[in-house]
């Protein structure tokens, strides 16, 4: 769906590249999460993508056509969710959407997008009077008031309690069902492991990881078992690996019915995201 060859962008007062050449694909039909610490280009990329920032090098297509030469009927494919949700805090959350789709050709019924989102009740009062959460639930919906072929989402489960955090998860994974792509910027971990098919790592400007969820977790984790015992107050810890498993010495532990906890030495994305990216996550609430 997209194809993304050694993309390059400075912003004009800048003097330094925000974006040094990073190239990746993202298939028809699958989630690309793209991570990254704060200010690593993220946001400016997907802006990039969705033709709001055009002074790039580098080569981008969409479904086979060069990205500079899209006109306006590429937006009648694509939903995005800003960073910052956007809307008129004079108009109410209908008024709203009701605005947005009369820009488009391709019209959805937001009834039940309203209802899914817990917004129906909500939706004749102002946005002026809505919570940050209730904006962000209406930025996703705007999203998909034409019944985009891909979707853009920059942290859009930033400031989502969990339920409904869980139910904007669950229409994306529906919105993948039913064929569609997926560009999703997050900080949530647990979000970009649960959704993405494939994630890469960006850090000062370029891409330093890039793979599926499980192969990452794969290939930076410990084939190790951590198995934790007590014998009166006497608490020991053993560590295995793998192919020790079948050991005498393991099997003796098993048996000894000393043992308090056992754990696979699986990583985490956080982790590989703090090893990949040398930095800590922030605290984005
Ligand atoms: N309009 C702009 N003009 C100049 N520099 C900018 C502009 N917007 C962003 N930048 C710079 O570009 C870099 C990347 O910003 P960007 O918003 O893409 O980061 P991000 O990865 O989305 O970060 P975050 O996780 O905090 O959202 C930062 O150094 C930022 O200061
Ligand atoms: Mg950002």
């Amino acid at each position: 769906m997209f194809k993304v060859q050694d993309l390059r962008f400075t912003y004009p007062k800048n003097k330094e590249e925000t974006i040094q050449g990073i190239s990746f694909d993202i298939p028809k039909g699958t989630i690309f999460g793209f991570l990254g610490p704060s200010g690593a280009g993220k946001s400016t990329t997907q802006k990039i993508l969705v033709k709001l920032l055009d002074h790039y090098q580098g080569e981008i297509t969409y479904d086979g056509k060069s990205l500079k030469e899209l006109k306006d009927d590429f937006y009648e494919e694509i939903g995005v969710c800003f960073e910052m949700p956007i809307s008129f805090s004079k108009l109410t959350g209908l008024e709203n959407l009701q605005f947005f789709a009369n820009l488009y050709k391709n019209q959805v019924d937001v009834e039940p997008l309203l209802k899914r989102m817990g917004l129906w009740e909500d939706r004749n009062k102002l946005v002026s009077e809505y919570s940050k959460g209730m904006k962000i639930r209406l930025n996703f919906i705007r999203a998909l008031i034409n019944q985009p072929k891909m979707l853009f989402l920059d942290e859009p489960t930033n400031g989502l309690d969990p339920m409904n955090a869980r139910i904007l998860k669950d229409m994306i994974k529906e919105f993948k069902e039913a064929g569609g792509t997926v560009f999703i910027t997050s900080h949530i971990m647990s979000d970009i492991d649960e959704l993405c098919d494939e994630v890469a790592f960006i850090a000062n400007g370029v891409i330093v990881a890039k793979d599926s969820p499980r192969q990452l977790k794969i290939d930076h984790g410990q084939k190790k078992v951590i198995v934790e015992t007590r014998l009166n107050a006497h608490l020991e810890k053993h560590v295995f690996d793998f192919n020790e498993l079948s050991s005498p010495r393991f099997i003796e532990l098993c048996q000894s019915q000393t043992i308090e906890t056992i754990h696979s030495m699986e990583t985490t994305l956080e982790d590989i995201f703090i090893k990949v990216t040398g930095v800590k996550l922030h605290d984005h609430d």
